[in-house]
C-alpha cells in the first residue's frame, strides 16, 4: 500500500482533501491523472450498465432529499453503526472490526485497554437548509444513492417503456459519517457510488434467479477491467451483519493488504424500499403487469459499489515493481492517457513540428500525454508510473520514411509503426 500511496501522490492520481489546511479526514482529491481514471471507469461503467442493455435505463436524482425519505428508508434509525470507546485515549472503534481494536491496543504498549460497552451512531451526514439563522430545516446528504431511485420509480415506468424485469442504473456522491475512515481511499465520508436497482416479480424463485444473475455478472464486470481472479471472492453476509433492507446479500471481496474487504454489494432488498415510500409519501407506487393485469410492488436486486474503493483495489492489483522501475499494468481501456508523444529532444523544430502534428491528430480519438523534457528514459518512467499502454517517439528517422517508435509499457518491447497507421493500431489495442 505505502508505495502505491506514494505514487498516487507523486504523479497526481490522489491527493489528501484540503491539504494546504492540514486536511480534513476521509476526504480526498483526485488530481489530473485521477480524474481521467476515474472518468474512464465511470464511462465503462454506464456503457456496459446502461448503453448496451435494453432492460435498464439512467437516472441522476438530487443529492439533497426531503428529510422524509431518509426516515421511510429507514436510515435515521437503521443506518448505525455500534462503537466502543476506549477509556485511555477516548478514542472510537467498530467492535465488529476486531483487527482494528486489536491494532489500537497495540498502540497503547503494553497497558491493558478497557473499553466502553457499545453504543450507537448514526452515519447520515446532516446539513442545513434555509438563510434565516434559527430557522433553517435539517436535511440529510444521502448516505446511499439508492433512495433517489427508488422515489422516481412511477416517474420512469410513466416516461420510458420498462416492463419488469427492469433496472434503473445511477452513479453520484454519497457521505457518510465514518467513524474510522481509513486505509487511504478506501473508507472516507465522501464517496461516489454505482448502482443498478433492478425491479423484479416479488417471488422467492425469481429473486434467487436474480441475484445469481448479477453476482456472475459483476464478477464478469471485474474480470473484463483486468483484475485477477485469484484475488477476488464472494463472501455471503450472516444473518446478523445484513443491512436493514436486506433479504439476502453477497459482498464481491478484494484480496488487499489487509486482509478481504468488501469491493461491492449484491443485495435483495425485497419490496423495502418501495413500499416504505408508498407508505410515507401515500403515493401508490405499485406495478401492473401489463398481460396479467396482475398489480403488485416489485422487488429489488440491487449491485451496489463505490468508485473509490474498486479503484484502490484495481490500482493494487495493477501496481509492479522489479530493479528498473516501478509501473501500472492498468487494462489500457482504464489507462488515463492512452498514448503519450514526445519528441527525440526540444530543440529541433522540425522534430517538434512533426511530434506535435501527431499530437494534436491523436487527441481527436483520446487521451494523449505530451513530454519533450529530460532523457527517453525517464520519461518513459513517468508514463509507466500512470500506467500508460504505449510512447511514440518521433526521431530523424522519422522524417525520412514517416516511423515512429512505439514502445509497449509493460514487454517494454519497441517498434516501428507508420505514422499513418498509428491511430487504427492504438485504438485496436484499447
Ligand atoms: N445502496 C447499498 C449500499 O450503499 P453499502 O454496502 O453500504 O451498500 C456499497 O455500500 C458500496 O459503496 C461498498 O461496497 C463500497 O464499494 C462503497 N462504500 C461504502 N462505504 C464507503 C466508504 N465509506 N468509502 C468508500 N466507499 C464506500
Amino acid at each position: 500500500m505505502e508505495p502505491l500511496v506514494a505514487l498516487c501522490k507523486r504523479r497526481g492520481i490522489v491527493f489528501p482533501g484540503s491539504e494546504i489546511y492540514g486536511g480534513l479526514a476521509g476526504t480526498w482529491d483526485w488530481g489530473p491523472v485521477g480524474a481521467l481514471l476515474k472518468k474512464n471507469y465511470k464511462d465503462l461503467w454506464w456503457k456496459d450498465a446502461v448503453q448496451l442493455r435494453d432492460d435498464i435505463v439512467g437516472l441522476d436524482a438530487a443529492i439533497m432529499m426531503n428529510p422524509k425519505a431518509w426516515e421511510a428508508s429507514g436510515h435515521t434509525t437503521g443506518f448505525v453503526d455500534p462503537l466502543i470507546e476506549c477509556k485511555i485515549c477516548h478514542q472510537r472503534f467498530r467492535p465488529d472490526k476486531p483487527d482494528e481494536v486489536k491494532g489500537h491496543e497495540a498502540t497503547h504498549k503494553g497497558k491493558t485497554v478497557e473499553w466502553t460497552e457499545p453504543q450507537k451512531f448514526n452515519l447520515l451526514v446532516k446539513a442545513y437548509l434555509g438563510i434565516i439563522e434559527g430557522k433553517q430545516s435539517e436535511i440529510f446528504l444521502r448516505g446511499e444513492i439508492t433512495n433517489g431511485v427508488h422515489v422516481n420509480f412511477k416517474n420512469v415506468l410513466d416516461t420510458t417503456r420498462v416492463q419488469i424485469p427492469f433496472g434503473i442504473a445511477q452513479m453520484g456522491k454519497a457521505f457518510r459519517n465514518e467513524i474510522t475512515p481509513g486505509n487511504f481511499v478506501f473508507r472516507s465520508r465522501e464517496f461516489e457510488q454505482l448502482e443498478v436497482q433492478f425491479y423484479i416479480k416479488p417471488e422467492e424463485a425469481e429473486g434467487k434467479k436474480w441475484f445469481e444473475y448479477w453476482k456472475k455478472d459483476r464478477m464478469k464486470w471485474f474480470l473484463s477491467l483486468g483484475m485477477k481472479r485469484e484475488n477476488l471472492r464472494f463472501r455471503d453476509h450472516e444473518d446478523d451483519e445484513k443491512a436493514h433492507y436486506a433479504k439476502a446479500a453477497t459482498d464481491i471481496e478484494y484480496n488487499s493488504p489487509w486482509g478481504w474487504q468488501e469491493m461491492m454489494g449484491i443485495h435483495n432488498r425485497g419490496d423495502w424500499d418501495l413500499s416504505r415510500h408508498q407508505q410515507f409519501s401515500g403515493k401508490n407506487l405499485t406495478y401492473r403487469d401489463p398481460e396479467t393485469g396482475e398489480t403488485y410492488i416489485p422487488w429489488d436486486i440491487e449491485t451496489s459499489s463505490g468508485l473509490e474503493r474498486p479503484l484502490l483495489f484495481i490500482l493494487l492489483d495493477a501496481y509492479r515493481k522489479d530493479e528498473k522501475r516501478e509501473w501500472l499494468q492498468l487494462d489500457p481501456k482504464l489507462a488515463p492517457y492512452k498514448v503519450a508523444v514526445f519528441p527525440l529532444v526540444s530543440n529541433k523544430p522540425a522534430l517538434v513540428a512533426k511530434a506535435e502534428e501527431i499530437y494534436h491528430n491523436l487527441r481527436k480519438s483520446m487521451m494523449v500525454s505530451w513530454d519533450d523534457r529530460g532523457n527517453i528514459g525517464k520519461r518513459y518512467a513517468a508514463q509507466d508510473e500512470v500506467g500508460t499502454p504505449f510512447c511514440i517517439t518521433i526521431d530523424y528517422t522519422t522524417l525520412e520514411d514517416q516511423t515512429v517508435t512505439v514502445r509497449e509499457r509493460d514487454s517494454m518491447e519497441q517498434k516501428r509503426v507508420l505514422v499513418s497507421d498509428l491511430e487504427t493500431f492504438i485504438l485496436k489495442v484499447i
